[in-house]
């Protein structure tokens, strides 16, 4: 069997690495890939990107269905242009993506389907959102409407800086199409937990919770990137707020989406922020849609698959997935991106990969900013590397984690050293 992903990120090596331990794969063809993915016995990387080669490609090649990684080909209909070709592809449709691609799109959707959310309200008007800022006061969260590559929310501790954010996002033009409106919300506090889930129109499959961690820096401090490590299970999802997610967040979205007119196929990502209290009353809210997996929570949700995941694709996109399983690892997976110099800034790139650790059953590297030019692996972007390593407990699966991150080597090289604390005894106190 021949498969396709989509993308070239630490995502994708990781959903690309599991595929290709079925028995039943010849090659997983990845478009782009990356240096790590190159490197792999049964993966070969793909130079397409235009969407009607890569259907002629899949066609040609029998591919049996596509996985797609990243937002970007999502929104812009990379699903609906490979159905209409009669190829099988896991992933929403453009109109179900907008629950990613539109804030603006996916609040009232929430609003007029009763699924929890911050108040909010959208606008085109400057002074108009900055007369509402002044009225609501701060904090406050400015959002651009559309996709802006993790760069268009702003947490605003005071109003000028929220003020600032507006005259940003709908002022002067550098957010394009994505600032043509914003959204401008309540801010919400507590814990934050990813919760991703398989859908196929009809039926719905859960992934492991997992938890990331969007400051570049130690303890949650400096610029926002996009994820610098991340853990499954997430601890603060307890059986109990399980079934409120499912009852109050995803079934009533894909119901809602279904009688929109856009049954929702594809991952299903919700962020989510749960407030304090006891499970059955803590407020819980969500945060955002995403319309594919995170990067980095798929690295270590991967790692905890223990069957076959060409099986559970294979059932998704033939819309069976009331028939699929997964068998979770018990252990704790937890991965640390190691970055590049500047990051989250413009990440300077082309610096030698001098050294990394072997793949072992409990850790593994992968990669998402690399490339191979000829022999030497090279950095190619901002996030490089995430080194995920599996452990009988938090504790243990971060020594493993940080002493493979240890063995690897090149110049300009950040990471935080902290991954996973908040699981920690203590740690989310
Ligand atoms: P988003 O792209 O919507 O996930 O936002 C990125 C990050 O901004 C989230 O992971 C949160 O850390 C933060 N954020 C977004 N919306 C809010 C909110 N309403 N209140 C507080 N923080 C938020
Ligand atoms: N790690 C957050 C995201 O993928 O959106």
């Amino acid at each position: 069997m021949k498969l396709l992903v989509i993308g070239g990120g630490g995502r994708e090596h990781a959903l690309a690495w599991r595929l290709a331990q079925s028995p039943r794969i010849q090659t997983v063809y990845i478009a782009p890939g990356n240096g790590g993915t190159a490197l792999a016995d049964n993966m070969q990387n793909l130079d397409i990107s235009a969407t009607d080669e890569l259907i002629a490609f899949a066609k040609q090649e029998k591919i049996a269905y596509t996985v797609v990684g990243p937002e970007a080909p999502l929104a812009a209909g990379i699903v609906d242009a490979f159905r209409n070709a009669g190829l099988k592809i896991f992933g929403p449709t453009r109109a179900a993506a907008q629950l990613e691609s539109s804030k603006d799109y996916a609040k009232a959707f929430m609003v007029r389907h009763h699924i929890p959310t911050a108040a909010y309200q959208t606008f085109t008007d400057p002074a108009l959102a900055k007369a509402y800022i002044t009225q609501q006061g701060a904090p406050i969260v400015v959002k651009a409407d559309g996709l802006a590559a993790g760069k268009g929310v702003v947490v605003a501790t005071d109003l000028a800086q929220a003020h600032e954010a507006i005259d940003m996002m709908l002022g002067d033009g550098s957010f394009g199409e994505a600032g043509a409106r914003v959204v401008v919300e309540e801010c919400l506090t507590g814990e934050e937990a990813s919760f991703i889930v398989m859908c196929d129109g009809q039926h719905v499959l859960t992934l492991a919770t997992s938890q990331d961690h969007k400051r570049l820096l130690d303890q949650d401090m400096g610029p926002n990137t996009g994820g610098m490590g991340a853990y499954s299970p997430a601890p603060v999802i307890t059986p109990a707020l399980h079934n409120r997610i499912m009852r109050e967040v995803i079934n009533p979205t894909l119901a809602g989406m279904a009688k929109d007119g856009n049954p929702y196929t594809g991952f299903l990502y919700a962020g989510l922020m749960i407030g304090d209290g006891p499970d059955a009353t803590r407020p819980l809210k969500v945060l955002e849609f995403n319309c594919r997996m995170g990067d980095p929570e798929t690295q270590p949700i991967m790692m905890r698959i223990k069957n076959d995941l060409t099986v559970v694709f294979e059932l998704a996109v033939n819309g069976c997935l009331d028939q699929a399983n997964i068998d979770w690892d018990r252990r704790t997976a937890l991965g640390v991106v190691i970055a590049a110099h500047n990051y989250p800034g413009t990440p300077r790139t082309g610096d030698a990969i001098h050294s990394l650790p072997e793949d072992t059953p409990e850790c593994v590297v992968f990669h998402a900013g690399t490339r191979l030019d000829g022999e030497e692996l090279k950095t190619s972007g901002g996030r490089v590397l995430c080194v995920t390593a599996l452990g009988d407990s938090v504790k243990r699966a971060q020594a493993t984690a940080y002493a493979a991150v240890a063995q690897t080597q090149f110049d300009g090289r950040q990471y935080r050293s902290d991954i996973g604390w908040r699981a920690l005894p203590g740690g989310a106190a």
